[in-house]
């Protein structure tokens, strides 16, 4: 692919893990064409939008962003701008794009992520065989028109209706392996372990845009965990939306063997020179004791769990088809503080779903309260078209949602910053990840339990794990200094 050879890209991403991990994989199918990454957008020959379609205004900033690539192309005939992501795998929002957005050149889906270099390809072919047919010649100038002048010159922009290229909603029976990844830290790693989700909770999109559960094979996993230890990397983040329901059949040995999530923590924590096992998500539903004596026994298993609650009402969990009771979930939590006494627990709490009291929000703050998290990402309930809940008739209103938004993260955030200040004068092993953006002088990472310390330092200290004295702990991070 040789027109693709010397590009320079830039990924905006908008969404969850899984998505900056879609987002590295394109990096590194870029980079492996022999594209490198721009200094920032203005600078790019392609730019891709990666959306969601769950994060609250992602949609906004992906339109408002698709809006400014629009001059960005008129300046730059060469400039190719792809949309993809969880976004794309909803029709409407499609269709939206091929109408308003005419401009858009790649559409891709979730499913299609290893094609995207081919897709460009056919981009760049098509460009040249139509720029035969018509004098299809870009105009530097194009950038400094006013939106008047720049509708005169529309033809050129609309020629990309006739060479788009799409590939969209093909949830394909195998995975895809072997596809290179351009990690953003050289010493930490997302691992996909699966993909899709088959739970459906009647408020969630992601089952729609992500397709049906898929596990990878162990060997896989393991093999490619491996080659990351060797390559530098100490800590992996296991991903899926529900890493518990993991189901992977080995191939090896005499006989297909399946491994369950726990069987998976417990081959990577023997794997030499990787320190660190984190996972993301976890539905309580499928946490099993097999894997809560996991963090009893595997030392490189950080003693951290995102443990998605999304109600402290029984009633309320019913209707979002969670398939577990508040008195469920809070079991589990006792199993978890009785297998490892230091774990620290995150949440997701949607506040406003269709029906919720204010009895039942007073059970969200009650059971806040009893788990003590050490934080939580909150959000205001809202529809996603295609969904069951968001044709339930008893939506909550707007002001009264917003005001329980701010009575939980009120309540969320006074635990926080007691637990926090808990910390001061612990020792804390931290890994680093380099300096901070805000604070020069300053490095941050993580400890073990995920929380963020910022301490003096400089880059040197950088994928390395050090002991740091705790001095200061505040609402959504701590401070310390290095332990000579
Ligand atoms: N698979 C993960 C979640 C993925 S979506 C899990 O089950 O935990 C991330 C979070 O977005 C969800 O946990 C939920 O809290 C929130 N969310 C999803 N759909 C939403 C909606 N329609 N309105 C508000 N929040 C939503
Ligand atoms: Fe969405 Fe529920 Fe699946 Fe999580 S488990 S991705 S919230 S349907
Ligand atoms: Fe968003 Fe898709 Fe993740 S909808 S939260 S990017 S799975």
């Amino acid at each position: 692919m040789t027109e693709l050879r010397g590009k320079k890209y830039h990924i905006i991403t908008f969404g969850c893990q899984m998505n900056e991990h879609d987002s590295e994989t394109i990096a590194g199918l870029l980079q492996e064409e022999g594209c490198s990454q721009a200094r920032n957008r203005m600078d790019a020959d392609i730019v891709i939008i990666n959306t969601c379609s769950v994060r609250e205004n992602a949609d906004k900033r992906f339109f408002g962003t698709l809006g400014q690539l629009k001059k960005q192309k008129a300046a730059n005939p060469a400039f190719a701008a792809c949309v993809c992501g969880c976004m794309m795998q909803q029709e409407h929002i499609v269709t939206q794009v091929r109408r308003q957005y005419p401009w858009v050149d790649v559409i891709f889906g979730t499913h299609n992520i290893h094609e995207f270099p081919q897709m460009l390809d056919q981009l760049y072919q098509a460009r040249s065989a139509f720029a035969g047919e018509e004098d299809g010649e870009g105009n530097e100038d194009l950038i400094r028109m006013s939106d008047h002048d720049y509708t005169r010159a529309k033809h050129e922009i609309r020629s990309a209706r006739d060479t788009r290229v799409e590939r969209i909603y093909e949830d394909r029976k195998e995975i895809v392996e072997g596809l290179p990844a351009k990690r953003l830290f050289p010493h930490k790693s997302f691992v996909n372990i699966m993909y899709g989700c088959n739970n459906f909770c009647t408020y969630c999109i992601v089952p729609y845009t992500r397709g049906r559960e898929k596990s990878r094979r162990p060997e896989d996993i393991l093999r490619e965990v491996k080659d990351l230890t060797a390559d530098g990397v100490r800590e992996v983040t296991l991903l899926g939306q529900n890493v518990n329901s993991y189901k992977g059949v080995s191939l090896a040995g005499e006989e297909e063997k399946v491994w369950d999530f726990a069987d998976l923590i417990y081959a990577l924590d023997e794997i030499p020179g990787l320190e660190r096992i984190r996972f993301m998500t976890s539905h309580p539903k499928d946490l099993s004791e097999k894997l809560i004596g996991a963090f009893r026994d595997c030392g490189k298993l950080c003693r951290y769990i995102h443990l998605p609650v999304q109600s402290g009402s029984s009633r309320i969990l019913a209707k979002m088809n969670r398939r577990y009771t508040r008195e469920q979930y809070l079991d589990l939590v006792k199993a978890l503080w009785q297998a490892a006494p230091e774990i620290t627990i995150s949440t997701d709490i949607i506040v406003g779903f269709p029906g919720e009291t204010e009895e039942d929000f007073e059970d969200t703050l009650s059971l806040v309260r009893e788990v003590e998290y050490d934080s939580a990402f909150t959000f205001l309930y809202s529809k996603r078209k295609g969904t069951p809940a968001a044709e339930y008739e008893d939506q909550v209103p707007e002001e009264v949602k917003h005001q329980r938004f701010n009575r939980l993260v009120d309540a969320l955030n006074e635990i926080s910053l007691r637990k926090n200040a808990a910390y001061i004068g612990t020792t804390q092993m931290v890994l680093v990840d380099g300096a901070s953006k805000k604070d020069p002088g300053t490095v941050s990472g993580r400890t073990d339990g995920f929380k963020l310390v910022d301490l003096e330092g400089d880059e040197s200290l950088a994928g390395k794990i050090v002991p740091v004295e705790i001095t200061e702990g505040r609402t959504f991070s701590l401070r310390g200094r290095l332990k000579k």
